[in-house]
């Protein structure tokens, strides 16, 4: 604010305040020739309701007393007065570091307390996971779904399939360090009929409908080109985040031939952003701790179910 705007607003408040207590002062004041105590306004309603001109009560004009004490009061120690600051030196930003450092001060005994235990004992640590559990839904959800259970292109973190491992340091890693994987385009690798072929091999890999000819062809190019990656039995790699092609789960949604043609021809990307120097290492633990849970507890009533099942056979 400028000096200028300052001044205006220090003397707009005074005179306010001046034109207030003058307007109190002068209805208040007894008139000079006592008049009658009922001295009406000459104003009547209903027949019989007359406006009378009596002085304020005295309790209700200590009532405006006691406003002009407390305004005065406020504008000595608050800000108010243009630039000047106040006696107590209060600012919001002020109030709202002060309540951050004690949120922070309480954070930090709850994190001190997970600090020095394994990551693999805070996955059973009710507390633990409370906590990890609000941190994945402030940060993750948003692309790995509120259950963990992923989308098209985000993958499921609770159904025990890992592009990257899972482990407990490697789930952190993954937190802290984000991942990059990374797929070319294969399409210049593969003449002629080679897109067509390999994603019949993909398929058949599966146990997915395919064509038995082209699969057949298609199986030394993917042994060739794809097994870098995915090796050669298709499992995929940990290493390189290259998922595992011999199962049902399908990252990128694409259980079809031409889902995984255009895979092929496309190349994927898929990029988890790096949390280390966002969350700290307190958090993201906390997190992986959470997601290790639920994929404990995803995969136990899976086996359940299909105990159960069998059961009843
Ligand atoms: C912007 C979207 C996005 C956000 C937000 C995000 N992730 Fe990810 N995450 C991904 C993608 C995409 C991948 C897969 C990377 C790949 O394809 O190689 C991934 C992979 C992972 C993996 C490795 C999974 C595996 O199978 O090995 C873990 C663990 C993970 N994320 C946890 C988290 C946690 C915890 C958070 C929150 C702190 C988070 N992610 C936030 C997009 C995201
Ligand atoms: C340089 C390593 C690399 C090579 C070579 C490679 N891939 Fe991939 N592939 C990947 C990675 C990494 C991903 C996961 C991409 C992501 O994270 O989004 C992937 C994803 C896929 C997917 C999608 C899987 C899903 O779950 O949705 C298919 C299908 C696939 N690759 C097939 C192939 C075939 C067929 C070839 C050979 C023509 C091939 N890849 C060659 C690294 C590779």
């Amino acid at each position: 604010m400028s000096g200028g705007w300052s001044i205006y607003i220090v003397v707009l408040t005074a005179l306010n305040l001046i034109g207030l207590i003058w307007l109190l002062l002068a209805t208040a004041a007894k008139p000079k020739n006592p008049k009658p105590a009922s001295e009406t306004m000459g104003h009547v309603w209903d027949g019989d309701i007359e406006e009378l001109n009596n002085p304020l009560p005295r309790w209700w004009f200590g009532l405006f007393v006691l406003t002009f004490i407390f305004g005065f009061g406020y504008l000595a120690l608050y800000p108010g007065l243009g630039t000047f600051k106040g006696s107590l030196g209060w600012t919001s930003a002020g109030e709202v570091q002060a309540e951050l450092d004690a949120t922070h001060a309480k954070l930090e005994s709850l994190f001190a307390s997970f600090r020095d235990q394994p990551l693999a004992a805070l996955v059973d640590n009710p507390a633990a996971t409370k906590v990890g559990r609000n941190v994945f839904a402030n940060n993750c959800a948003a692309c790995h779904g509120s259950d963990a259970r992923g989308a098209t292109g985000y993958p499921n973190l609770v159904d025990g399939d890992w592009l990257y491992g899972g482990d407990p340091e490697t789930v952190l890693a993954s937190i802290m360090d984000g991942r990059h994987g990374m797929m070319p385009p294969m399409v210049a690798t593969l003449p002629g009929n080679g897109v067509e072929e390999v994603a019949n091999y993909a398929l058949s890999l599966s146990g997915l409908a395919h064509d038995a000819r082209l699969a057949a062809a298609g199986k030394p190019k993917f042994e060739t080109i794809c097994a870098a990656c995915h090796g050669v039995d298709g499992k995929g790699n940990h290493a390189l985040g290259a998922p595992n092609l011999t199962d049902d789960i399908w990252l990128h949604g694409n259980a079809t031939l031409e889902g995984i043609k255009h895979t092929i021809t496309y190349g994927a990307n898929g990029v988890m952003p790096t949390w280390g120097p966002i969350l700290g290492e307190d958090r993201a633990r906390l997190a992986a701790a959470w997601i290790l849970a639920q994929g404990k507890s995803s995969i136990e009533s899976e086996r359940n179910d299909a105990a159960e099942t069998g059961a009843a056979r």
